[in-house]
């Protein structure tokens, strides 16, 4: 979604915002635009489209851009279609204000009424330049500093942002604030820098400080930052965290596309994800969580689970419900994020509530954990970035480490949450003496065994891009599995649709015959996940029932199956593990799928259209 970056230091401002914006590409945008400026003036350019667009306005219009202070913006319409005028940065009626802003204001069309009737216009659709206004208005009227009249103006606004504004009158300082959508702060020597999240300054420096909900602060050149509350300017410390990101992880490398080397990574973020949490030896399997271990209680003594996600990490969710049931006897429930924080769920102080995110930066999710806070539920969550607005606001939890992930169709974060969900059903069972010891040990082996057995998958990368030929034109596709492999046929119609824009759809193989059928003829493609653990002979039987209506099937079997192998127009063939932890295997296959459907198709399967990378609206 909307990224923001900033600078004010010594440096040409221009470079850093556009290499900045460059590097925030991934998070999904429909325009951009920055600001630099110099004493007492600022050059803006916006354009709608990509960053090379707004690159070659600028180039066009011949203007050398200088400046030691700037802010830029990649917009994720919401109010207002994608172009020019609704780009940011925004501009106050004087011209004096320039800004940029991440979020909703939900209350802009009430403000904006009050504007009007005060003699002030609106070039955007946008609760942006509604915003910049308002405070252009309180700071004359009331003849305020800038950082006394965003203060006040933001204690007037309802909804989620994370602003920078300047003045043009006083281009050494730029005011940033947050509520509800992320935006951190690099300190480096003599300099600052501003971005959603680290990656646009990683190379710069190290220091970061995340701003909490409810923070602002004020960057003065060659000045220490000034933190404060919003709500009643209390003075904050600033805490500064060492970032540690390896750089090369933010490089396509050899690869063309992030998504594809994501999909490659997954062995090794998988072994990552166990790290120093499955302990294996000859006659010792150990797990350690200490999210887990340090509320061992709450966990043994838990009434419910439920977990909160959306998109594919709500699939992971639904593989969580399957192996968190199975080996913890903890009733376990799923839940759309977006859909629970608008219910009146019924949770309390025994129940538990599992927020799955990669990004930590969700608004649907998070929104959701703080209603299930409210009613003091204990809550764990599951995220990719550390530090994450999420990951920020639970009680316990657990990183995937599966490294930053830039590709916006998500992939190794996915088997990340898997891992890290089986580790916990592990050691929750362990705990709870509901798994059998045996079972137990077979499972940690095995679990030590997958990034070997993916990287196997990941060889017959070929056959599938022939498979991925044959299948290129289709307008529609149905993915079908049963039990644990159910959630894994919705992640993978999800994954097809996010690049390719063809339609799919995910069903559990014995629902087809409620409705689904119906959609059945020779011009429809079935992916069929038939592993030979795991309701084997059903799946058989819902193939028969494909074939008999001339559907086209393109199974997902072990090695040496016989009778799928048989009955299906193409077969994948992957190795085979124990029954719970298919998905694992069964998913790289179908994102190798999307991945190269897209591909074939000319799509852009980094930055999808329409589609952000970290969701912080609702
Ligand atoms: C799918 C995808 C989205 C996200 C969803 C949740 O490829 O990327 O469906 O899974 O927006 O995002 P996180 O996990 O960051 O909360």
């Amino acid at each position: 979604m909307c990224g923001i970056i900033g600078y004010l230091g010594y440096r040409n401002a221009y470079p850093i915002l556009i290499e900045g914006l460059k590097k925030l590409e991934y998070r999904g945008y429909d325009s951009s635009g920055i600001s630099v400026f110099f004493k007492n003036g600022y050059n803006l350019y916006k354009s709608k489209g990509k960053i090379s667009e707004l690159e070659n306005k600028i180039y066009s219009s011949g203007i050398i851009i200088k400046g030691n202070t700037g802010i830029g913006h990649t917009r994720w319409a919401t109010h207002g279609s994608t172009d020019d005028i609704n780009a940011h940065p925004h501009v106050s009626n004087s011209n004096d204000l320039v800004m940029i802003h991440n979020g909703i204001i939900e209350n802009y069309h009430a403000i904006k009424i009050i504007l009007l009737n005060n003699g002030f216009t609106f070039k955007s659709k946008t609760d942006t330049e509604v915003l910049v206004n308002l405070i252009e208005y309180i700071k004359s009227e009331n003849k305020l500093s800038l950082e006394e009249a965003v203060r006040i103006s933001l204690n007037e606004v309802i909804g989620a942002y994370s602003i920078a504004i300047v003045d043009k009158s006083n281009p050494e300082t730029i005011i940033i604030a947050k509520l509800g959508s992320p935006i951190t702060i690099g300190v480096g020597n003599k300099e600052f820098f501003i971005a959603s999240d680290p990656i646009p300054f990683a190379q710069y420096t190290k220091n970061v400080i995340y701003l909490r909900d409810g923070e602002m602060a004020i960057l003065r050149k060659n000045k220490n930052l000034d933190l404060r509350k919003i709500i009643n300017n209390n003075k904050l410390n600033p805490i500064i965290k060492k970032l540690k990101i390896n750089l090369k992880e933010i490089e396509k490398g050899e690869y063309k596309h992030f998504m594809l080397k994501e999909i490659y990574d997954q062995p090794k973020t998988i072994l990552d994800t166990l790290r120093g949490r499955l302990l294996i030896s000859s006659n010792e399997k150990t797990i350690h969580i200490s999210g887990i271990e340090s509320n061992k209680e709450k966990f043994i003594n838990a009434k419910s689970i439920t977990i909160i996600a959306c998109g594919t990490s709500w699939h992971s969710g639904l593989i969580g419900e399957y192996l968190l049931e199975k080996f913890t006897r903890i009733p376990v429930e799923v839940e759309y994020a977006s859909e629970f924080r608008y219910r009146d769920p019924i949770i309390g102080k025994k129940d538990i509530i599992i927020a799955i995110s990669q990004s930590g930066e969700t608004a649907d999710t998070l929104s959701a954990l703080k209603l299930a806070k409210s009613k003091g539920a204990f809550i764990f969550g599951i995220c990719n970035i550390a530090g994450s607005s999420i990951a920020r606001n639970v009680d316990a939890g657990a990183y995937t480490h599966a490294g930053p992930e830039i590709g916006v169709a998500s992939t190794k974060a996915f088997t990340g949450q898997i891992t890290v969900l089986m580790l916990m059903a592990l050691k929750i069972g362990i705990y709870k003496s509901t798994i059998d010891n045996k079972l137990y040990k077979r499972l940690c082996k095995e679990l030590n065994n997958i990034p070997y057995k993916i990287s196997k998958v990941l060889k017959i990368h070929n056959y599938i891009k022939k498979i991925s030929k044959i299948y290129c034109e289709e307008n529609n596709f149905l993915y079908l599995g049963r039990g644990i492999n159910f959630p894994v046929a919705l992640e993978g119609a999800l994954k097809l649709k996010e690049v390719s824009y063809i339609h799919a759809e995910g069903f559990p193989a014995a629902e087809m015959k409620h409705g689904p059928i119906a959609l059945i003829d020779d011009n429809m493609p079935v992916i069929v996940i038939a592993p030979i653990k795991g309701f084997y002979e059903k799946i058989v039987s819902n193939i028969q029932e494909i074939k008999a209506r001339k559907g086209k099937i393109i199974a997902i079997i072990n090695e040496g199956d016989v009778q799928v192998n048989m009955l299906a127009d193409h077969v994948i063939k992957i190795p085979s593990t124990h029954e719970y932890l298919c998905p694992l295997i069964t998913v790289i296959p179908l994102q190798l799928l999307a991945y190269q459907i897209a591909c074939i198709r000319g799509e852009n399967v980094d930055q999808p259209r329409n589609l952000a990378k970290s969701v912080t609206v609702e």
